[in-house]
């Protein structure tokens, strides 16, 4: 079950550019955090100069209830992510938090409890560029936690476009792709060899909506239960004001904000 929203004053511990266009922020709430799942997000309180009274989705990248720290990684986009990206050590930051609905993965702590046959060869592969990145690192924390094995793999247009690869190998293996071949296989997501040679059960992807179609395509051929994350521009975030909707296979609209972000990849219209 999902924990109950709440709205929740961060000071910034740290802020770390990551390259030109990223920066790491961590963030620490005296009060302590909701429990929380990789793939939901938070909404930003922004000044009403830039956005007016809309807030900024900003997905968890890490979260550590007990001492109250969470973590995201903001791409400098535009005057809301820049001025994000530009909170310094001290300041605060007002978010509302938990949010969406979170990727969903076997308890393989029951299975090693029950020896459950059904998930004997379970092996995930976490796919994901950019900003969308930061969801799979903390789906990845979570994974390894649980005994759950798994492969990453990281796309780029080029190696000083990369962000988090380090990050996420200390955690699994990871695969690196770039458009431009300066660092890891040359080409797309798509075209690492981990496709051909490895029984994933489960695939879960975040980044360019081309991607995740893509990764969707090579997911079903295997066989394995994808999982999407959408970035739909979004305004409440709360289920109110539907400018975030998505087309579903049955042809109605699904609320990416409330029913998502996280979707099984046969349930999207795509
Ligand atoms: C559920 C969810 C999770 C997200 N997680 C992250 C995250 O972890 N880190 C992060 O940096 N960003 C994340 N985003 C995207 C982030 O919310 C937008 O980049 C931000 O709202 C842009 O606001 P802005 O004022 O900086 O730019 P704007 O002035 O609003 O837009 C500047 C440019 O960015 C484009 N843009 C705006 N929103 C999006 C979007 N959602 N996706 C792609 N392009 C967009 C606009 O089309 C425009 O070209 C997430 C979005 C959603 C919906
Ligand atoms: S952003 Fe308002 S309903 Fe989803």
């Amino acid at each position: 079950m999902n924990a109950k929203k709440q709205i929740v004053d961060f000071v910034v511990g740290r802020n770390i550019p990551l390259g030109e266009n990223f920066v790491q922020l961590h963030l620490y709430s005296p009060d302590g955090l909701p429990e929380t799942k990789p793939g939901q997000f938070v909404q930003i309180q922004i000044p009403s100069s830039i956005h007016g009274w809309l807030r900024i989705p900003i997905s968890i990248h890490d979260a550590d209830t007990g001492k109250g720290e969470l973590k995201l990684l903001v791409q400098k986009v535009g005057e809301g992510s820049r001025w994000i990206a530009s909170c310094k050590e001290g300041e605060k930051l007002n978010l509302i938090l938990p949010l969406g609905k979170g990727f969903s993965w076997p308890e393989i702590s029951l299975r090693h409890e029950m020896e459950d046959p059904r998930h004997a060869n379970d092996r995930a592969l976490l796919v994901g560029g950019g900003c969308g990145l930061a969801p799979l690192y903390y789906l990845a924390r979570c994974l390894k936690a649980d005994g759950m094995p798994f492969d990453i793999l990281v796309g780029a247009r080029s190696k000083d476009r990369l962000v988090l690869a380090n990050e996420l190998a200390q955690l699994g293996p990871t695969g690196i792709c770039t458009e431009d071949g300066s660092v890891g296989i040359k080409g797309l997501v798509t075209d690492h060899p981990l496709w051909k040679g490895v029984a994933y059960s489960h695939v879960y992807t975040c980044g360019p909506t081309p991607m995740m179609k893509a990764v969707a395509v090579e997911a079903k051929k295997l066989g394995a239960r994808c999982e999407v994350s959408l970035e739909n521009t979004m305004a409440c975030g709360l289920g109110a004001c539907l400018c975030c909707v998505t087309p579903s296979a049955q042809g109605h609209n699904v609320c990416v904000c409330t029913e998502g972000p996280v979707f099984d990849a046969e349930e999207l219209g795509w």
